[in-house]
């Protein structure tokens, strides 16, 4: 969704707000715009449409600065439009703003009665003219501005209600950038004689690694000489640094077409880092937190709360739950549990399964569960020290590296692997897991990589698939157990990125009501492992084939299937067990992916979709 990047230093920042923002493009936006702090003025430029265009327009515009603030929108409140677009500005004060103010409509009203005109639709613009109020009381109180931005930004905030991480600037103080943070991620990156701001580490990489992630309720002044960070009641305050492991490597697309097929293939190194400590230690509760066996000793259950893609790795670990620790476990999407008056069993296990640790509805979920008395937490993240994870008691972070493209893929399956890990552990600790079975769970999990590379190469195969898919309106996808999620992942998938309407079922559910679609038109994608419901699916496909349905089977080399009539078979190598569903993940992501690029849609970033979804 939106995001944020600033920079003050000796040199031209320009350049650096444009780069910051190209690698925040991934996020999903709509509009593009920055403001530089130029000779006691402020200058803007704002674009809808890609970042490019904004930079042709700054170039054409000649802008150059030593202080300035960037934004890509993702619209909320109002159109797409330049009008609409970040930064937004009250007289000579610059802001841009990641969130949403809830009491925008209340704040609008104290404003316009302050004599304050609107040239947007956004909540953002109520923040620019609160701020500039504040700053013209203490000016005209005698305070003078050299302390005004800061003290004028520490009161702006107290009056909002909702979630902001905000960079202001002012043509009164062309020496300092003003940043503040509640509800929505913001760090200051630190350079030598320089620093920056943003909303996601990604885009002041190629500055520095060296961040403070700021905390909730928090306000920073940067200057090129140093960083002071307040805490909520505005006392000044140390906030440790970090320095960033995330690769520029992962930033770029090598010779890849789009980063969704580089970050499908980087899938046998992601899950052989994710896997790391369990090859190299065991199935030990240590993988957790320090201090992990106890709460999960202590638990009776387990609740698994996510969105979208995450919870279909959730809907998956289910059956491994059950099946592997004996624990009850249930599975439900963050935002409806968010406003459900569940009834809560303290001692059942809040995981949170999260790729950018920042969506929304799911941080909501964690901060209901808590206040529903559960008393332990657990976060399976890709993004260190993002706000989710920072929330919970315990902590398992995938390995996967950055995942650039909106749809995910790399993070699915290494999530899978991480809630794996976590059964087995829970299964040890509760008396479920033998040393044999432990023995044989590590076997599986070694083979895994491997298994996951071989069905990579299945892609020209698949490929071939695809062009039979790209003329077609629908598809269904099949699969029971726990290749029903795979089915779901498949399924949303294809709808992400190709824009064909595709549903999944459990294959045991087709005569209930679906299979009143099959017809000749009507591709249905079945996978099919050799498992022990391999049977009952391969009646469910006797079904869609008495209909006249073209089946497309994933099945494995185990598996004794013939192709015929209308039913064509892609075999992966050998059944990878317990771990089946992620072998199972890699030809249904390959299969949307050639799809989309048939269709020629924009893989990376599919309409209408955005990479973290910070708001409801
Ligand atoms: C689909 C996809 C989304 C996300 C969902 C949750 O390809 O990426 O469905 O899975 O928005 O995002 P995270 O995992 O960041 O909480």
């Amino acid at each position: 969704m939106c995001g944020i990047v600033g920079a003050i230093a000796d040199r031209d920042v320009v350049p650096v707000l444009i780069e910051g923002l190209k690698r925040l493009e991934y996020r999903g936006y709509d509009s593009a715009g920055i403001a530089v702090v130029d000779e006691q003025d402020v200058r803007r430029v704002r674009r809808t449409g890609r970042v490019s265009e904004m930079e042709n327009a700054a170039i054409a515009e000649d802008f150059h600065a030593h202080l300035g603030i960037g934004h890509t929108r993702w619209a909320t409140h109002g159109g797409v439009t330049e009008a609409n677009a970040h930064p937004h500005i009250s007289q000579g004060v610059a802001l841009v703003h990641n969130g949403i103010i809830e009491n925008h409509e209340e704040q609008r009203e104290r404003l316009r009665e302050l004599g304050y005109q609107f040239e947007s639709q956004t909540d953002t613009e109520v923040i620019a003219h609160l701020i500039h109020h504040y700053l013209k009381e203490s000016n005209d109180a005698g305070t003078g501005p050299a302390q005004g931005l800061l003290a004028a930004v520490q009161r702006a905030v107290k009056d909002l209600t909702g979630a902001y991480a905000l960079a202001v600037v002012s043509r009164k103080e062309p020496e300092r950038m003003v940043c503040a943070r509640m509800g929505c991620p913001l760090l200051i990156g630190l350079g030598e004689g320089e620093n920056f701001v943003a909303s996601d580490v990604s885009a002041i990489l190629q500055a520095t690694r060296r961040v403070i992630f700021l905390e909730e309720g928090d306000t920073a002044e940067v200057t090129r000489a140093g960083v002071r960070v307040f805490d909520g009641d505005n006392v000044e305050i140390q906030r440790e640094v970090h320095v960033s492991d995330v690769s520029l490597a992962s930033l770029e697309l090598g010779p890849y077409r789009h980063f969704m097929q580089k970050e499908i293939h980087e899938q046998p190194r992601a899950l052989a880092d994710t896997i790391e400590a369990v090859i190299d230690g065991g199935f030990s509760a240590e993988l957790f937190g320090a201090n992990a066996e106890a709460a999960l000793r202590d638990i009776e259950g387990v609740q698994i709360l996510a969105c979208g893609t995450s919870y279909y790795a959730g809907m998956t670990a289910r059956y491994w739950m059950e099946a592997i620790s004996g624990l009850p476990c249930s599975v439900e999407i963050a935002s409806e549990y968010r406003y459900r008056a569940a009834h809560a069993n303290p001692k059942h296990l809040i995981v949170t399964i999260s790729q950018s640790g920042e969506t929304l509805d799911t941080m909501e979920a964690l901060k209901y569960a808590k206040s529903l008395g559960h008393l332990h937490t657990l976060s399976v993240c890709n993004v260190p020290e993002s706000a989710i994870p920072r929330a919970s008691e315990l902590v398992c972070y995938t390995r996967a590296g950055a995942e650039i493209g909106v749809a995910s893929t790399k993070a699915f399956t290494t999530q899978l692997a991480a809630l794996f890990q976590l059964c087995v552990v829970l299964g040890k600790l509760h008396g479920k897991v033998s040393e044999a079975d432990e023995a044989d769970y590590l076997e599986q999990l070694r083979f895994l990589p491997g298994s996951v590379q071989h069905a990579l190469n299945l892609e020209p195969q698949i490929a071939l698939w695809a062009e039979k898919f790209a003329g077609k309106q629908n598809a269904l996808f099949l699969g029971r157990g726990l290749h029903y999620p795979i089915a779901l992942e498949g399924a949303l998938k294809l709808k992400e990125i190709s824009y064909i309407h595709a549903e999944a079922y459990p294959a045991g559910e087709l005569k209930h009501g679906p299979l009143a679609l099959v017809d000749a038109a009507m591709p249905v994608v079945v996978i099919a492992p050799n498992d022990k419901l391999l049977e009952k699916v391969k009646s469910n496909m006797q079904e869609v084939r008495a209909r006249g349905g073209e089946l497309f089977v994933f099945t494995d080399q185990d598996s004794n299937f013939t192709e015929s009539e209308g039913v064509h078979v892609i075999r992966t190598p050998r059944h990878a067990g317990v771990l089946s569903p992620i072998v199972h993940t890699i030809p249904v992501q390959l299969l949307a992916y050639h799809t989309a690029l048939a269709r020629g849609t924009d893989v990376d970033k599919p309409r209408n979709l955005a990479k973290s979804v910070t708001v409801e």
